[in-house]
């Protein structure tokens, strides 16, 4: 996935599921195509080969489990999510959480088949400990701000800075109540390779709008523009 990459979580929002989850997902590609800016998708496992099918732009899963395949009733296994199109997945999202264990053997799973994972974590500290892991990304994501109407960077933009310098400058994306192309070029000028977001999109009435305002801080930022 190329960076700055923003990822947006489709949850299991009514608006990003089913037959809105391919709308939504075209939108997504319409978006990524017009502003050249880098998109991903996380969807829900029932609605995965559907909208991969439909788009060009990454799409990941949303969990996994550190399981092959075999007799692994109701898990999710990252060969059989790869093998229906997704190029990783979240892991440890603040909705559903693993252990420090489940996450090393995960993590080893996905890399052995090239399926990239993106590890959330709540805090900073939290997210330096499971980047021992060697994720692909880590995103951190106070849960306290998940679904709200402050941002990430307007209540705590500190929390951007220690994570870039304790879990390693390309490797961090930021989560949590960003909405907005503003939010997206501050997150990216203190040193986020990317943002982690959901409701601002999958809930709106106007999704196409909210991802061209997305867009423009990625674009804002490339052109050097302050926020
Ligand atoms: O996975 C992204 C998420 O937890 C942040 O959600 O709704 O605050 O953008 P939201």
């Amino acid at each position: 996935m190329r960076k700055p990459i923003i990822i947006v979580n489709f949850k299991a929002y009514e608006k990003a599921s089913g037959k809105h989850a391919v709308e939504l997902a075209k939108i997504h590609e319409k978006v990524a195509e017009k502003t050249g800016v880098s998109f991903a998708i996380a969807v829900q496992p029932i609605d995965l080969r559907m909208v991969v099918a439909a788009v060009k732009i990454p799409v990941l899963a949303q969990h996994f489990d550190p399981i092959h395949y075999g007799a692994h009733t109701g898990h999710l296994s990252p060969h059989v999510l790869k093998d229906a199109g997704a190029v990783g997945s979240l892991l440890n999202h603040a909705e559903k959480k693993v252990s420090i264990e489940v996450i090393r053997a995960s993590v080893q799973e996905a890399h052995e088949i090239g399926f990239m994972v993106v590890l959330c974590a709540d805090t900073v500290q939290a997210g330096k400990d499971i980047a021992m892991f060697d994720p692909d990304f880590v995103a951190v994501e106070p849960p306290e701000l998940i679904g709200g109407d402050v941002s990430v960077v307007d209540a705590n933009p500190k929390i951007i800075t220690d994570a870039v310098e304790m879990i390693g400058n390309g490797k961090v994306l930021v989560g949590a109540g960003i909405k907005t192309g503003r939010d997206v070029l501050m997150s990216l000028e203190l040193g986020a390779s990317g943002v982690l977001l959901a409701s601002g999109v999958a809930k709106s009435s106007n999704p196409e709008e909210v991802l061209m305002d997305l867009a423009q801080g990625v674009l804002d930022f490339q052109a050097g523009k302050k926020s």
